[in-house]
């Protein structure tokens, strides 16, 4: 009865490690295949990634396609990334927006500092295709 447990751990465990190794490759490919032009070693983009993370974008924005606001690949495609739009945008960020996109205003983020707001503009100006 005890070998037979064993064996079972045994196969539990090796089988959590291949899945593991597999998990890593998927990851590893993933991060890829968004933007065309690999952005993962952009230190702008990384920085995005990672606000973006802590904030709420993600309930209303999707990257590739619209949710309750633009998609950002959209956004990126209306505005060049130039100093001033990081500034318009990191403005919206802050202070919130509308009726550039349709009726649903954009939520102000007021809590939010300007380095963060233009990090995160930056960030989806870079999508851009
Ligand atoms: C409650 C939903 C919601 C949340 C949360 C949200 N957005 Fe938006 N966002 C919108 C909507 C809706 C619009 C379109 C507003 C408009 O039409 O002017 C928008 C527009 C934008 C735009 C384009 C602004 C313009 O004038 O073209 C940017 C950039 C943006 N959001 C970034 C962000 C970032 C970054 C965050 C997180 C800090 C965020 N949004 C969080 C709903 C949201």
């Amino acid at each position: 009865m005890k070998k037979y447990l064993v064996a079972i751990a045994l196969m539990v465990f090796i089988g959590a490690c291949s899945s593991n190794q597999s998990e890593t490759k998927t990851d590893a490919s993933a991060a890829a295949p968004a933007p065309a032009n690999d952005l993962s070693g952009n230190p702008d983009y990384q920085k995005g990634v990672a606000l973006i993370a802590k904030s709420d974008c993600l309930t209303c924005h999707k990257t590739d396609t619209k949710n309750i606001g633009p998609a950002y690949k959209d956004v990126a495609a209306k505005y060049e990334n130039t100093d001033a739009n990081v500034t318009l945008l990191a403005g919206k960020i802050i202070k919130g927006g509308s009726g550039v996109w349709g009726q649903i205003p954009m939520a102000p983020h007021a809590a939010m500092s300007e380095a963060d707001a233009k990090a995160l503009a930056k960030y989806v100006l870079l999508l851009r295709k």
